[in-house]
């Protein structure tokens, strides 16, 4: 094993008071917060041990028809990836000044359409180093998130709960690679193949909507922490959990005012669901298998809509954001 100097110097006696306080007495909070309704219902699995799950070699095994073939270029599957030799992004390393000296190193590419940063693993299981160098795919250019060369305390505390699966809240390392059908699924059973009425994205279950913002948020509501650990990313979330109990998410008006289009629609959207009551998800508007949100098409307009639709413009007349930036992705 190696040693984990900064982890045990620095963290571990903080974390292991917050996780034996989160296991006995349910999720911690600041003691002048008085918890929303939204904080406390269901469960959550801060300090418990990481559950046994099925891995997606086994799932594809049966589910070969529909999901397999289109998994391989799911950007969920390929957030961690290896490197075909011809990437533009490992190209762009191996010619810039600072990055010919670790090129041959890279392993693993992180990220996809925009934005990519560079990974080599560590010798113990499920942990990974990352390089300083930025890849902007929109601009062509390698970019600076870090200083050049390799820093081993970064992607693990700061990455790994959602860009890889089943992280143990201790050692900081990752279960899988990149992201595999439990982080959505969750555990099920192999009695669900009978019986889909209890199975969670099933056409046969009714999704409770708190469950599907929680499963999709535990990653896409960027910026949120982790009260147990105090990390960007919740502590062992299970699909099926309530994200709020472990995971503290601003989405005042303030802050949502300052976020590009994309996030700010994904932020509206969980709030109006968890403090408002509102039963139109994520899944109202995509498909992620599909790869699709051609539905979205087909709902009611409400007011919603118009964070993309500005009122009288044409329904067709969008303008997503380009280039755009996260604080907790360390792309500018
Ligand atoms: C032994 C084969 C088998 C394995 C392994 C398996 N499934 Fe299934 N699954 C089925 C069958 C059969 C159904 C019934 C509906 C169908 O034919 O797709 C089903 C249904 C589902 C459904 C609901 C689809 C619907 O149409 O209602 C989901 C979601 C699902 N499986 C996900 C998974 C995931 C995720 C895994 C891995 C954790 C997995 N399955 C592993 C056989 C399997
Ligand atoms: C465990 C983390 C995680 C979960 C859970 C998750 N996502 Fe994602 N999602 C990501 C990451 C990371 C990316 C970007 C991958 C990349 O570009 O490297 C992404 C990308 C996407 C994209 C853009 C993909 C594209 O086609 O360009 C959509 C849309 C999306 N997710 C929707 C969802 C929805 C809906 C859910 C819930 C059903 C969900 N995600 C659950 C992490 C997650
Ligand atoms: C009212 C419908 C609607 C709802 C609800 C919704 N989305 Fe979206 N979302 C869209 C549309 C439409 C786009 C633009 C897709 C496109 O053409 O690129 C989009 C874009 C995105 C993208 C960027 C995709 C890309 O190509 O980069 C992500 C990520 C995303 N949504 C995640 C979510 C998550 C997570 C939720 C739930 C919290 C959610 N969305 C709720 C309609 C919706
Ligand atoms: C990012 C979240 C996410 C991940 C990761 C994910 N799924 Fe799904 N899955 C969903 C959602 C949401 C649905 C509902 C239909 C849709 O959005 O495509 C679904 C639907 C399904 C279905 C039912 C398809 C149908 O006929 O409607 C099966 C089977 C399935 N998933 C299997 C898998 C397997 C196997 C994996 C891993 C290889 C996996 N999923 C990974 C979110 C996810
Ligand atoms: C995240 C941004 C986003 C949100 C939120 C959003 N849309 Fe869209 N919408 C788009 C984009 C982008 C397109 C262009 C085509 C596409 O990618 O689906 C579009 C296209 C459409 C179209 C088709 C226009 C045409 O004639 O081709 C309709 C209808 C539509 N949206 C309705 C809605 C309704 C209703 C809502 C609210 C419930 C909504 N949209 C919310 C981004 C969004
Ligand atoms: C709270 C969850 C979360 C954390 C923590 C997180 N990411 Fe992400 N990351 C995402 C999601 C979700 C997306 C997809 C965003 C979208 O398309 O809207 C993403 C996308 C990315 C992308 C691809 C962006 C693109 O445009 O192609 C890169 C690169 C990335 N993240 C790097 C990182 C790095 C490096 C860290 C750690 C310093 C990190 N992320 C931490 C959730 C997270």
């Amino acid at each position: 094993m190696r040693t984990r100097v900064w982890f045990f110097g620095i963290g571990a006696a903080g974390l292991l008071v917050a996780i034996a306080f989160a296991a006995s007495h349910g999720p911690v909070w600041a003691s002048e917060d008085k918890p929303a309704d939204y904080q406390t219902w269901g469960e959550d699995h801060v300090g418990q041990e990481l559950p046994e799950y099925t891995t997606g070699t086994e799932c594809l095994f049966c589910h070969r028809d529909y999901v397999a073939p289109r998994w391989k270029s799911n950007p969920h599957n390929r957030t961690m990836r290896f490197p075909e030799p011809d990437d533009p992004a490992l190209k762009a390393l191996a010619d810039s000044t600072d990055g010919k000296a670790i090129v041959g190193e890279v392993q693993i590419l992180l990220g996809s359409k925009d934005h990519v940063r560079y990974l080599k693993r560590l010798e113990a299981y499920g942990e990974a180093a990352m390089s300083g160098q930025l890849w902007n795919g929109t601009e062509k250019q390698i970019r600076h998130a870090q200083p050049p060369g390799w820093h081993q305390d970064t992607f693990g505390p700061q990455c790994a709960g959602c860009h890889a699966t089943a992280i143990d809240t201790e050692t900081i390392s990752f279960g899988s690679p990149s992201l595999d059908c439990y982080v959505c699924h969750g555990i099920l059973e192999l009695e669900h193949a009978n019986d889909n009425t209890q199975t969670l994205f099933s056409p046969e279950h009714a999704d409770d909507p708190r469950v599907v913002i929680s499963v999709c948020g535990q990653c896409h509501l960027r910026g949120g922490k982790s009260r147990a650990t105090g990390r960007p990313y919740p502590t062992l979330f299970v699909p099926g959990d309530n994200l709020f109990r472990d995971f503290d998410v601003d989405w005042s008006d303030d802050t949502i005012a300052r976020m590009d289009m994309i996030d700010k629609h994904i932020f509206e959207n969980a709030r109006a669901v968890m403090v408002a009551g509102s039963k139109t998800t994520c899944t109202s508007c995509h498909s992620v298998h599909g790869e699709s949100t051609k539905k979205h098409q087909e709902l009611e307009q409400d007011q919603s809509c118009e964070t993309c639709h500005r009122p009288g413009k044409e329904m067709t007349d969008v303008d997503l954001p380009k280039n755009r930036s996260s604080r907790t992705c360390e792309y500018p």
